[in-house]
């Protein structure tokens, strides 16, 4: 395959080594609006607007990645393949398992558990542990304590199931599991297979434990912490 791809209609060197990716079109355009200098739109295919700009004269990029793991097995996949990609950050929120895990609070996903069957294209004798860059994770610690945020690492959960029947999510919690969003693990999945880089740093929007939840505006506008940490590992 080569660019245009199904989904991305930017053109060669449109986007920077490395793309921050929100879930949501209206994150990307917050960043591009309030951290990148000289900001242009380089995709708009299903209003899954890209952008390209300077912050503190690097070229980055934002485009969201869409809820769940198709969605943003797609859009790591075509960056990361087609066009060029090295460094794939996901800017998310996230709902908290752990006590200790508060509304606002930061935290970083050494690896990803998941119920998804993504992993099964690639056929392997066993079971995959994605993982993050250690590179982009290290860079992140090193950022978010230079800047005195307080921050959990540890492992999430990506679940394929936002309404889960089975109520099983908060199994999962016993496991040590710090909190569920639904891309991590085929992000970092894609990022192996590619032999390149990803780190999901995300806000914690929800508690599954006390019920406490952020209001949506808040979600899209309040979430500056995780967006500097990223924007300065870039
Ligand atoms: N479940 C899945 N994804 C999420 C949640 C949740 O509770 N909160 C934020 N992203």
């Amino acid at each position: 395959m080569s660019i245009p791809t199904p989904h991305i209609a930017a053109k060669e060197g449109d986007f920077a080594r490395t793309v921050l990716m929100p879930g949501d079109p209206l994150r990307a355009k917050f960043v591009a609006d309030n951290y990148l200098e000289d900001a242009v739109l380089v995709n708009s295919v299903r209003g899954i607007n890209g952008y390209t700009g300077k912050y503190k004269g690097k070229s980055v990029s934002v485009m969201a990645s869409g809820m769940g793991m198709p969605s943003i097995g797609i859009y790591s996949y075509e960056l990361f393949q087609f066009y060029n990609v090295d460094n794939i950050i996901r800017i998310g929120t996230a709902g908290s398992l752990q006590d200790d895990l508060k509304v606002r609070e930061v935290a970083f996903a050494i690896g990803a558990c998941t119920n998804s069957n993504y992993a099964a294209q690639f056929e392997l004798p066993g079971t995959f542990a994605p993982i993050a860059s250690y590179e982009l994770l290290k860079k992140a610690i090193e950022v978010t304590e230079r800047m005195g945020i307080s921050y959990k690492t540890g492992n999430f959960l990506s679940t394929d199931t936002f309404y889960d029947d089975s109520k099983g999510t908060m199994k999962w919690a016993g496991m040590g599991v710090l909190c569920v969003e639904m891309e991590a693990a085929a992000l970092y999945m894609n990022a192996a297979r590619a032999g390149k880089n990803a780190l999901a740093i995300c806000t914690i929007s929800d508690s599954l434990v006390t019920g406490e939840a952020t209001t949506a505006e808040e979600r899209q506008n309040s979430f500056h912490n995780m967006m500097k940490i990223a924007l300065e590992i870039a």
